[in-house]
């Protein structure tokens, strides 16, 4: 439902069902698929959206069954990323699920809706015109992969730059809403788009933050929130996007303290970081919207005596400065951690001297 309200619709009936497996041409049985009929009649409804990931063929079947647009999760999400996107290259990543996802779905007979209305001069293209788009498709996504491969060399050159300078670096990682945005804001003081919206934050920002003379500049970043069951075209399409995220030296796990699915949500994140290969970065859960869930702000810390855990509310300013605490001193053991690598193979002579009397 808020995934719907964030594209922009406005749900009027919501049908829900139970089957032990999906019907393999429509998703739902065929009574329900009746019953959403009738509330699509009934209601003049214009589209009908099905939280799970439908085929190509039962989205088709669907469509000429219900007589509107069918839309699937992922399409979905794909709209919203559509309309949130604003870096360029978000932009493209955008453009390259889309069409990655529509050339799936571009089989002879999907203007089926168009057909359905009938009329002379309606009729949908045939085997050449789809041919066609197929090839264009095709040459686009080239385009498109090319321009992003370049884009991320760009980035690596950045972020090379960035690494001899040894600025630590911070991302805020968590599930969407969770309140990444108004913590970055409350933190750099910068002006990032905050709204109350799914994925409102669809590129990752990022800003120095001056945490004090001990360990000076960190770089924060702001990413894209997770979601639940993301499709993996879209993981895939914003790795690039969240390579700010691989590349942290810490990931502050933005969490909404006062939401009833937290822990669920939390799992989520976790799963997503591991799918991109983050699961190894130190992860410092922030516990966000304390003063919506009655909490006071405070720290917690693990066996190994670590900050593990810290109660803020980015909106109240509660806790913000434990959580700057955190930050200084996960930045200053992580330095303490490079002293020390550089100190034990700084003499290089030791390992040549090993290598030659191994033979
Ligand atoms: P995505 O961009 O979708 O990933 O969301 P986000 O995690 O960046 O969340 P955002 O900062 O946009 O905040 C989402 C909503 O939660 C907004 O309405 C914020 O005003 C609200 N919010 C953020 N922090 C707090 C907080 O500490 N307390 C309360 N009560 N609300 C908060």
């Amino acid at each position: 439902m808020l995934l719907a309200r964030s594209a922009g619709a406005n749900p009027v009936a919501t049908v829900t069902g139970k089957r032990s497996s999906p019907d393999a041409a429509y998703f739902v049985g065929s009574g329900k698929a009746d019953e959403i009929g009738h509330a699509v009649q009934d209601q003049k409804l214009e589209i009908v959206i099905f939280n799970h990931a439908l085929s190509p063929a039962q989205q088709r079947n669907l469509e000429k069954r219900l007589n509107v647009r069918v839309l699937d999760r992922t399409s979905l999400i794909l709209d919203i990323f559509a309309q949130r996107a604003q870096s360029h290259e978000g932009k493209l990543q955008v453009e390259l699920a889309q069409l990655q996802h529509l050339a799936t779905r571009l089989i002879r007979g999907w203007t089926h809706l168009e057909r359905q209305k009938g009329g002379i001069g309606l009729r949908g293209p045939g085997e050449t015109q789809l041919e066609t788009d197929r090839r264009l498709i095709g040459e686009r996504v080239k385009a498109l992969r090319a321009r992003l491969a370049k884009l991320r060399k760009q980035h690596e050159t950045q972020r090379r730059a960035r690494g001899r300078n040894n600025t630590f670096s911070v991302s805020l990682v968590g599930y969407t809403n969770a309140g990444k945005s108004t913590l970055f804001n409350a933190m750099t003081k910068a002006g990032v788009y905050v709204a109350d919206q799914l994925f409102a934050t669809l590129d990752t920002t990022s800003r120095r933050v001056y945490m004090g003379e001990e360990v000076g500049t960190v770089v924060v970043s702001d990413t894209v929130g997770f979601v639940r069951e993301l499709p993996h075209q879209l993981v895939a399409a914003f790795r690039a996007t969240l390579e700010e995220t691989i590349h942290a030296d810490l990931l502050l796990h933005v969490v909404d303290a006062a939401s009833p699915v937290r822990m669920e949500q939390i799992e989520q994140v976790n799963l997503v970081l591991k799918e991109i290969g983050a699961d190894h970065i130190p992860q410092i859960l922030v516990w966000n919207k304390i003063d919506a869930a009655g909490l006071e702000p405070s720290v917690e810390r693990d066996e190994y005596d670590k900050i593990s855990r810290v109660f803020t509310s980015a909106r109240t300013g509660q806790g913000l400065d434990l959580l700057r605490g955190a930050i200084t001193e996960a930045a200053r053991d992580a330095q303490d951690r490079a002293g020390a690598q550089e100190e034990y193979s700084a003499p290089d002579s030791i390992s040549t001297f090993t290598h030659v009397g191994s033979h």
